[in-house]
């Protein structure tokens, strides 16, 4: 049994001391040290749990995802955590990408000497056609260069296409490791496991890598800066087994958990965030986190409903609510917080952000840090006033 929230290990804001002057100060840091935790003011005060900015992929709105450049950036920006999705190479190293298909974010098309690569394959259910990061050594990996995702989205970040290569999840936590240091507080990495079944299932299985990362980074500890997650159950529940780091269960706004629907057992996402499913979450895991979808539904017209309970019930099983995903352009936000008709322009993700903040939510997956930084602050800085 966990159920540690991570309000209680994370940090502590009293809206007194934001009041008296604190405000700006590094009060974000995740995950604090005693010394950390000195800095709270010990004087009668209402007490405000910081609400953590978890950049999503990096600083993915201004870098191709995935890059140690998208990373720093989002860390420079004032991110509490980095989040780098995690697949395997051939020769069993753990790198970043949101796939293991990798014609969308990197050159591999354009490398001649791969292209007998190119193949189709079953992952999670579904045909795909293209390139797999098992079927490269890391060596070959290296010789690739990330794209941006979504050109016609953000055509801005394809000004840095063929420039970074595919990082290691060492590399990640080396970069992160030194930009803690220049920025002088902790900052938290929230790796994702993907596709976990059918990686087990090639014999390049990516928890026993990831666990001996974590034991070798003396990562292996219920305060560490991590929050290990997944959108199967069955690896987290084995990793909880495993190592004591913080957890956090992926919930999706449809479907169901591809290591239950491969085990014939008929609960879907739906099931898991009911009071007993998050009941049952609180036994291998800290938190979840949950398609934004999930916490404030939308109607037919794609407008912000009431929150959900999701919330509420999650926090009395203990576990924390964090959400995914914010990104600042049109085509992604509610219809109440878009601005014109252009889909791929930005709209008022300040007030989206707020929103959430207001439900409840304890930490934020954004591809815009800068963004979600401002607006937590704006938020905490609303406390103030009504306290
Ligand atoms: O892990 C939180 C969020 O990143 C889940 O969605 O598909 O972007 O990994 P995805
Ligand atoms: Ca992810």
């Amino acid at each position: 049994m966990r159920a540690i929230r991570t309000a209680q290990r994370g940090a502590v804001l009293l809206v007194a001391a934001l009041a008296t002057g604190l405000a700006g100060a590094p009060f974000a840091a995740a995950t604090p040290t005693d010394s950390d935790r000195s800095r709270v003011i010990d004087r009668p005060a209402k007490q405000v749990d910081v609400p953590l900015v978890i950049a999503h992929r990096g600083a993915s709105g201004h870098r191709p995802e995935h890059t140690l450049a998208a990373y720093r950036l989002a860390i420079r920006m004032g991110a509490d955590f980095v989040e780098p999705d995690l697949v395997s190479t051939s020769d069993g190293v753990l790198v970043a990408r949101h796939e293991n298909e990798i014609s969308g974010t990197t050159d591999v098309a354009e490398h001649p000497e791969f292209a007998s690569r190119r193949t189709t394959k079953v992952i999670d259910g579904r045909s795909l056609t293209g390139w797999f990061t098992e079927d490269f050594t890391l060596a070959e990996l290296k010789t690739l260069r990330a794209i941006e995702r979504l050109p016609e989205v953000r055509p801005r970040n394809t000004r840095f296409d063929g420039r970074f290569e595919v990082p290691t999840f060492d590399e990640v936590l080396d970069l992160v490791e030194r930009e803690s240091r220049r920025r002088g507080e902790v900052v938290g990495v929230y790796p994702e496991t993907k596709h976990p079944t059918y990686f087990q299932s090639i014999g390049l299985g990516l928890e026993e890598p990831l666990v001996a990362t974590l034991k070798a980074r003396h990562l292996n500890r219920p305060n560490a800066p991590v929050f290990l997650q997944s959108f199967e159950t069955t690896n987290l529940r084995q990793l909880d087994e495993l190592v004591r780091t913080p957890i956090a269960q992926l919930i999706d706004a449809t479907g169901a958990p591809y290591d239950l629907v491969v085990a014939g057992d008929p609960r879907t996402y739906a099931d898991l965030v009911t009071p007993e499913g998050l009941a049952d979450i609180a036994t291998y895991a800290d938190g979840i986190g949950a398609h934004k979808n999930v916490v404030i539904p939308r109607d037919s017209a794609d407008f912000l409903l009431e929150p959900s309970d999701v919330v509420d019930d999650a926090h009395d099983a203990r576990l924390d609510v964090h959400v995914w995903t914010m990104r600042d352009e049109n085509q992604f936000l509610p219809a109440d917080f878009r601005i014109g008709s252009d889909p791929n322009a930005k709209g008022d993700a300040r007030a989206e952000h707020l929103a959430f903040l207001d439900a409840g939510v304890d930490g934020i997956f954004s591809d815009y840090p800068d963004t979600a930084v401002a607006a937590r602050d704006a938020w905490l800085r609303q406390q103030v006033a009504v306290h």
